[in-house]
């Protein structure tokens, strides 16, 4: 077909690749030219246990159809091993696909401290290490492409879920900085978000709605992603379900305060609906201009510092 995305003479390297979205990618990198690392630990979806079927399956499934494909069984927190594995077995690493991930859902009440240090240590030292341990390489070769997988739980929070959405908003920071280091370098880091069915969101979503929600219709995106001919970087996408669709952040206007004394809790009471009005918002890809609004803001009037707060027409 004239219209493949081909991933020739590259290597690249996916993380939880034995099972779910990450077998999905793996199968399909080693289906357009792709050298393969195929990484898992083989544990449960809690983060217990460990073994070499889940990676091997997969490995044999690729090189079966005619790929290339190497096993890695380490975890992600010792991304040194899986990049040198790459490195090993076919001397380059082109593309990281930080996909690697287990569950500890339980309330915030009831979390134990180990809940939430596995939670960090696989998603986001586990991201780190193999990204630290890529970056060399693709400085090097002045090429690179990263993806990581936050999730919805962590762009808008989810009952049960805090170490997790703690840990999927950490990696849109990481990966957002990792595209500003990048980009002179050709290499390329994004986020996506996505959601489909596999072992990990079998226990909480109904086989209909699983059904519909295939990792074969996240991979696409992912395929997109990580191309030679791809320009996109540090940017947010949300895939499952067949639908695609970009993430951004959105900034209200705002209110403009007079920098002096009548800058008071009241003050910021009464331009409430300001505060938090979205009709002429911006889409910014960074902070304010912090210095040329608080030249405007210390020319305003002072604000009127009465101290009541009222909330009923935000
Ligand atoms: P999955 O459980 O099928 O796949 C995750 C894989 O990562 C497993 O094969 C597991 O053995 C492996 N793994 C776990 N800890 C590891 C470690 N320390 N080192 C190496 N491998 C390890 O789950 P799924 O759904 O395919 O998840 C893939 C990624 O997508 C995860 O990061 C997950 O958090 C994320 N995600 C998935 C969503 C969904 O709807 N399926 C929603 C949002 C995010």
């Amino acid at each position: 077909a004239p219209q493949e995305l081909r991933y020739d003479g590259q290597t690249v390297v996916v993380t939880g690749a034995g099972g779910g979205l990450g077998r999905e990618y793996a199968v399909f990198f080693g289906s357009r030219g792709a050298n393969v690392v195929v990484n898992d630990l083989g544990g449960s979806f809690k983060g217990e246990g460990k073994g070499s079927r889940a990676a091997d399956v997969v490995v044999n499934e690729i090189r079966s159809a005619g790929g290339k494909a190497v096993a890695n069984y380490d975890s992600v927190e010792n991304g040194d091993a899986i990049i040198k594995t790459a490195i090993d077995n076919f001397g380059r690493i082109d593309v990281l696909i930080n996909n690697a991930g287990i569950l500890r859902d339980v309330s915030f009440k009831n979390m134990k401290q180990s809940d939430w240090d596995l939670i960090m240590a696989v998603h986001v030292k586990g991201a780190y290490k193999c990204a630290r341990a890529a970056w060399p390489y693709f400085r090097k070769q002045k090429y690179g492409r990263l993806i990581s997988t936050a999730s919805a739980a962590g762009l808008f929070g989810s009952f049960g879920q805090c170490n997790y959405g703690a840990a999927k908003l950490a990696l849109v920071g990481f990966t957002e900085t990792l595209a500003k280091e990048g980009l002179k370098y050709n290499i390329l880091c994004n986020t996506i978000a996505p959601i489909a069915a596999s072992r990990m969101t079998e226990t909480v979503m109904p086989p209909d709605v699983l059904n519909s929600l295939k990792p074969e219709w996240v991979m696409p995106l992912v395929a997109v992603l990580t191309h030679q001919s791809c320009t996109e970087t540090g940017s947010i996408y949300e895939a499952g379900g067949g639908h695609i669709a970009k993430i951004r952040w959105e900034r209200a206007k705002g209110a403009l305060l007079k920098t002096d004394d009548s800058l008071t809790p009241g003050a910021i009471a009464q331009k409430w609906k300001e505060v938090n009005n979205f009709a002429e918002a911006e889409h910014p890809q960074g902070p304010g201009n912090a210095m040329e609004l608080l030249e405007t803001a210390q020319q305003l009037p002072p604000s009127n510092p009465g101290e009541k707060l009222d909330f009923k027409d935000k």
